[in-house]
């Protein structure tokens, strides 16, 4: 399936099945805010619920907080994001829209990448076995060619970024030709920086002096509370401080569905270290991230690391975790060493000290941070679309669409099904089952449909156990357990369910492998 197919085949299973939904629809929707369903809030949850665990629960020096979305409004003066927490805008003024310019630039560089992969793609099929495709690359002057345009735009553009040089970026657009992707159009305006952060004033204060933003990141309602959380939990460093939460962002250019919206969650994650220790620490946080990717099963291949070309206001390395996406590899997250730029930037705006008492040293000073930053949104995006599958049903002419979610992280665990919906006996049995099910595990009971109907619902939206209730069960009290990958029915005993599903759906069995 091409990739702009497989991606909106996904979007619309979103919808189908109740996991996402636009928000306002009846109002023909709000762009890019979206809302989660029934099955989506679980799903989510459940995504919290194992990174929450694996940095929480997990460490004895990493603690949790739930900082306030609005904070002063001098906390993001001191962060840079008031001066500094921009993207640089570009109106095309016949088709008057928006675009971002360094966008603009790295959809032309990608299109130089695919001529080359394209010459690479036909020479292989031209050589067969024989073909040596890193001295094809070396050699063949069409790609040779490409390869120098290439490098000279993604040097230029980190370059342009690094420094602000807005002219720079509306030259390259100019340079190399670049349109407005639905129009054409060549007729741009300069460009500029424009702020991500949306404003809004507090009721009782008029003008500048009342304005506050809503937080673009959850990362600063950590750092202002770096002192009372030592304190008041008496870690020493190092320790960490981890907090789940809503980020807002005014993006230019916000599409690819809950890749890029403009409110969002975050998961994140302060690391408070000894000066000089920072490389090490950043590694450390590089690999912990990655296994906790891989834990969930998503494949080797699918992950990759990348390091920044060009470092945020408050960073001395920075790397991503790039996911493959059905639209290419994007970040899915991102592991920053930023210094000591913001306690130090806090203290100094602040008046107020920001420091760790060494009591083994008898030296106080800023600690430094390792961050890891995940978006919960694009983490939703990464697992379900690496789990949802179209595949032929073995022995039929069927197919079926299945999530393959990790059962820990499946919105319903199981799903009760009598075998037939008109029989009082097998109904009022399978609601008995469900019931003594329902305090462990998310339950769903179901008799709208034939069995076969029920299964497939349950295959969509990811329920790795269906249980079928037969006329042998109201013989013997068993039931027979469909196991949704496998497709494997085994028959177990009703008093033996609790114990059979919690084994196998248990958040543990992911922490473990940790
Ligand atoms: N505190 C550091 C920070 O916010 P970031 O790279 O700007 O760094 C971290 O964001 C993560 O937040 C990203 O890796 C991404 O997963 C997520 N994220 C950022 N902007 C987003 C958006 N507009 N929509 C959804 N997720 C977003």
């Amino acid at each position: 399936m091409a990739q702009d197919d497989a991606f909106k085949k996904l979007v619309s299973h979103c919808k189908e099945y109740g996991f996402i939904y636009q928000s306002s629809e009846i109002y023909d929707g709000l762009s890019a805010v979206y809302d989660y369903g029934p099955y989506g809030s679980l799903l989510k949850n459940n995504i919290k619920e194992y990174w929450w665990k694996s940095m929480v629960q997990m460490h004895e020096n990493i603690v949790g907080i739930d900082a306030a979305i609005f904070m002063h409004p001098k906390t993001w003066k001191a962060s840079g994001h008031v001066d500094a927490f921009n993207d640089p805008l570009v109106d095309n003024k016949d088709s008057k829209k928006r675009f971002r310019a360094d966008v603009l630039i790295e959809d032309y560089m990608s299109k130089i990448e695919a001529k080359m992969d394209k010459e690479v793609e036909k020479a292989k099929s031209r050589f067969g076995d024989s073909f040596d495709e890193a001295m094809f690359r070396q050699t063949n002057p069409r790609v040779v060619a490409n390869m120098e345009k290439f490098t000279e735009a993604k040097n230029r553009l980190a370059k342009a970024m690094t420094d602000g040089d807005m002219a720079d970026l509306k030259a390259m657009i100019e340079e190399y030709g670049i349109t407005d992707p639905d129009t054409g159009s060549k007729n741009w305006t300069e460009v500029r920086q424009f702020n991500l952060m949306f404003n809004t004033q507090l009721g009782n204060i008029a003008g500048e002096e009342g304005k506050l933003y809503l937080r673009p990141e959850t990362a600063q309602g950590i750092f202002v509370n770096f002192l009372n959380v030592q304190k008041t939990t008496r870690q020493k460093i190092p320790f960490g401080i981890a907090q789940i939460g809503k980020a807002f962002r005014n993006e230019i250019v916000a599409r690819q569905f809950i890749f890029r919206m403009r409110e969002f969650e975050q998961m994140e994650m302060q690391y408070f270290i000894k000066p000089g220790t920072q490389k090490d620490w950043y590694e450390f946080w590089k690999e912990s991230r990655l296994k906790w990717h891989l834990a969930l099963g998503q494949l080797d291949e699918n992950l990759r690391f990348h390091d920044h070309d060009n470092l945020a206001h408050y960073a001395d390395a920075a790397v991503d975790i790039q996911f493959q996406f059905p639209f290419g590899f994007k970040e899915l997250e991102g592991i920053h060493s930023r210094t000591d730029f913001d306690l130090s930037a806090h203290q100094e705006l602040s008046g107020k000290k920001l420091q760790f008492f060494d009591p083994g040293t008898n030296e106080s000073y800023v600690p430094y941070v390792i961050e890891t930053s995940i978006g919960l949104d694009r983490m939703f995006l990464a697992t379900i679309s690496q789990a949802l599958v179209e595949e032929e049903v073995e022995g039929t002419d069927n197919s079926r669409e299945v999530l393959k979610l990790h059962p820990a992280l499946a919105p319903i665990k199981c799903a009760v099904l009598p075998l037939k919906r008109n029989d009082d006996q097998l109904t009022g049995k399978a609601r008995e089952v469900f019931n003594l099910l329902k305090t462990s595990f998310n339950c769903q009971y179901d008799d709208n449909g034939s069995i076969g109907k029920l299964y497939r619902r349950q295959d969509a939206i990811g329920t790795p156990f269906c249980l079928t209730i037969d006329f042998e069960t109201l013989e013997n009290n068993t039931v027979t357990i469909r196991d949704r990958d496998t497709l494997v029915q085994e028959r177990v005993a009703i008093d033996q369910l609790d114990q059979i599903i919690r084994d196998r759906v248990d958040m543990s069995n992911l922490l473990k492998a940790l």
